[in-house]
Formats: C-alpha cells, sequence, structure tokens
C-alpha cells in the first residue's frame, strides 16, 4: 500500500469540489470528507432551534451537544445530527442562503476545524471545502483549488435542480453563488482563500472526468516522489 496522502480541495461554490473529491477518494480507496456538510448541518440544527445564526456563544454552546456523522452510502454519503438524518435537508435554500453567517462565528469554526483535524488524523482522505489547504492541513501533500466561470458554476447548479424537478431561474443563481463567494471570501476568520502551495484547476470548460484526472496525475505524480 502506498503512502496514504492527505488531499485538500478547495474553491468557490459549485466549482465541482465534492463531485470531484468523491471520484477521487473512490479510485484512491480513501475517505472523503465533505466539510461544507459540516457547516450545513450545524446552520440547519440552528434554525430548528431557532439559535440566532450570527450569536456565536450561542452557537457554540449548541455545537457542544451536537453530534455530526458521516455514514457511506450508494448516492454518495448520508448525515446524521444527533442521530436525526439531514442529508436533504441540508441542501434546502433555507440553507444554502445562511450557511454562510454560521461559518464566519469564530468558535463555530474553530471546533469544526478541530474535528477535521481529527478525522484527516491517518491520512488516506481527500477533504473537501474553503479552507482546507489553508487552516484545516497546512501540510497536506497534495492541495487543490479549484474554480470556474460564475455563468459556468450557475449553469452546473442549474442543470442539477433541472434534474431533481426543482424550478429556479438562472439568473438568482448566479446571484446566490456570487454572494455566498463574497461573504466566504471576506470574513475575517479562514476566509475563502488559494493557499500559495495549491495548484490551481480552472474547470469551466472540463467535464468531471477531464478535472479528476488531472486531480489524478497530481496525487500519483506526488505518490511516486513519496
Ligand atoms: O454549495 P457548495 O457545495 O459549494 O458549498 P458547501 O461546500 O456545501 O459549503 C457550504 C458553505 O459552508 C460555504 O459556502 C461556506 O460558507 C461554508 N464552508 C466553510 O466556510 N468552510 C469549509 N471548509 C467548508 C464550507
Ligand atoms: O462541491 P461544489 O459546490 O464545488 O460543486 P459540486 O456540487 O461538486 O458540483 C456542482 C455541479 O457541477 C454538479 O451537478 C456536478 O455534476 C457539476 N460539474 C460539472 O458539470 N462539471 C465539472 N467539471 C464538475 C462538476
Amino acid at each position: 500500500m502506498g503512502k496514504q496522502l492527505r488531499i485538500a480541495i478547495d474553491g468557490p461554490a459549485s466549482a465541482g469540489k465534492s463531485t470531484v473529491a468523491k471520484l477521487a477518494a473512490h479510485r484512491l480507496g480513501y475517505i472523503y470528507c465533505d466539510t461544507g456538510a459540516m457547516y450545513r448541518a450545524v446552520t440547519w440544527w440552528a434554525l430548528q432551534k431557532k439559535v440566532a445564526l450570527d450569536d456565536d456563544l450561542a452557537l457554540a454552546k449548541m455545537l457542544a451537544q451536537l453530534e455530526i456523522k458521516f455514514v457511506p452510502a450508494k448516492e454518495g454519503q448520508r448525515v446524521f445530527v444527533n442521530n436525526n438524518e439531514v442529508t436533504k435537508e441540508i441542501r434546502m435554500p433555507t440553507v444554502t442562503n445562511n450557511v454562510s453567517t454560521v461559518a464566519a462565528q469564530v468558535s463555530v469554526r474553530k471546533v469544526l476545524t478541530q474535528r477535521q483535524q481529527e478525522i484527516a488524523a491517518g491520512g488516506g482522505i481527500v477533504m473537501d471545502g474553503r479552507d482546507i489547504g489553508t487552516t484545516v492541513l497546512p501540510d497536506a501533500e497534495v492541495k487543490i483549488f479549484l474554480v470556474a466561470s460564475v455563468k459556468e458554476r450557475a449553469l452546473r447548479r442549474f442543470r442539477e435542480n433541472q434534474a431533481k424537478n426543482i424550478p429556479t431561474s438562472l439568473t438568482k443563481l448566479e446571484f446566490e453563488i456570487e454572494e455566498r463567494d463574497r461573504k466566504d471570501s471576506t470574513r475575517t476568520v479562514s476566509p475563502l482563500v488559494k493557499a500559495e502551495d495549491a495548484i490551481k484547476v480552472d474547470t469551466t470548460s472540463l467535464s468531471i472526468d477531464e478535472v479528476v484526472t488531472k486531480i489524478m496525475r497530481i496525487v500519483e505524480n506526488k505518490l511516486e516522489k513519496a
């Protein structure tokens, strides 16, 4: 068995992070960890419990009692919060449009960063998010920063919604993506930014397969040198 690398995949909303991270993890026989799902789970729980989304201390208190669990499944990954399944709920627009506020809170980031570091401790992991290469795993062996034009990213979400029969407007999606990127990039703690040593991959005109192939080449190159 080769060296068990830690692979960080960061980038803005809908750049294709989770899709390619999952596929790369599968090919390598690694664990996949979707850190965005953790921020989404906290947001969903706070909305249920009516905890103010910008009240850092109240959120931290809530988080201390919160167990977030991932269960691998055929369709990807099931997410549980205190044994309640929230896989679908955390993708709802109310969560998507509020998650950046929760993710900007200092204590929330501190707790989730620590949990993510524990998950990655053994290596052999592909972790995707916004601050994996900069804060969670600053010494990850492979760091990828995925980007794509806003138009392409909105179109990808639009197609995804169409396939699920969810009515949406492309203009609205574009606005929401830009707004979330703006909030994620301008927050004080661990903003969305490319790590200096991350490799930038522009996926605007690339298929999912082409992106995975590029990432696998970078990983294989690293494994040969390890
Ligand atoms: O919709 P998309 O898959 O692009 O987002 P996500 O990966 O599910 O992340 C949802 C939100 O969680 C982001 O917009 C960030 O506000 C926050 N997040 C973060 O702050 N840090 C991470 N490592 C991952 C997600
Ligand atoms: O995790 P993130 O928000 O960065 O993006 P995602 O949920 O993995 O991908 C968003 C959508 O773009 C999905 O429907 C993917 O199938 C699609 N996609 C694509 O069309 N082409 C790519 N090169 C990557 C993703």
